[in-house]
């Protein structure tokens, strides 16, 4: 039952409507207000989070940043001016599966909360671990108005195990090409799913 749930996450359930049409990936997601994040080198240096913190932002329905908290401005390493109008991907590592993505759109805009891991890059390079949840923000008639997200410390072992799965994911979107990235991607997961006989947020809870 859930893994259907999931599966029909991943093979575009959002397309179908009954939301707000989610933004269609990439290029109707480009940086478009705010600050526009280029030619950043991702460097080695990492920061950590602390298990008090909480890095909580909020998105208008297409992804664009419109709130975040003091954690979420301090990791990020951009002005609140630079960050709100932004779109979310402003502090996206290269490092990340597009497939990864793809997952979280289709979950959150289908009107479900999302969980997962993200390394995220801060605007000098370094980079940041978190646990995210992405839940959506409805009106009284369940129109996706936006979206939060709550981000904690991630456990240290879970980032051991879920790194080699994006890192897997990754090699194969390249050698994939930009049109199959997200299906060849997206191909890894399911297969990993399918070997351990989990769904995607069982496999999340189990790291
Ligand atoms: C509420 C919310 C929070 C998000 N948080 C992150 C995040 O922490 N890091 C990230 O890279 N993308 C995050 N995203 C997803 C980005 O919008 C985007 O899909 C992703 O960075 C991939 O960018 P791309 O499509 O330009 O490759 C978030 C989206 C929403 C709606």
């Amino acid at each position: 039952m859930r893994r259907r749930v999931f599966l029909s996450a991943i093979n575009g359930a959002s397309s179908s409507g009954g939301v707000d049409s989610p933004p269609s990936l990439p290029s109707q997601r480009r940086p478009q207000g705010g600050m526009v994040k280029r030619g950043i080198e991702p460097t080695s240096v990492e920061r950590k989070m602390r298990e008090d913190d909480f890095i909580v932002s909020k998105t208008n329905a297409k992804g664009i940043i419109t709130y975040g908290n003091p954690i979420f401005i301090e990791f990020s390493g951009y002005t609140e001016e630079e960050l709100l109008g932004s779109q979310h991907n402003i502090i996206r590592h290269p490092d990340m599966p597009r497939a990864a993505f793809k997952l979280a759109w289709d979950t959150i805009a289908s009107g479900k909360e999302f969980f997962g891991y993200v390394k995220n890059m801060a605007k000098d390079g370094s980079f940041y671990w978190v646990f995210t949840h992405i839940t959506p923000d409805f009106d009284s008639r369940r129109n996706i108005l936006g979206y939060s997200s709550v981000r904690r410390c991630p456990r240290p072992g879970a980032i051991a195990k879920i790194e080699p799965v994006y890192r897997q994911m990754l090699a194969a979107e390249r050698a994939a090409g930009s049109r199959e990235a997200i299906a060849a991607g997206t191909a890894v997961l399911l297969d990993l799913l399918q070997q351990t006989g989990m769904s995607y947020e069982e496999l999340v809870f189990s790291l």
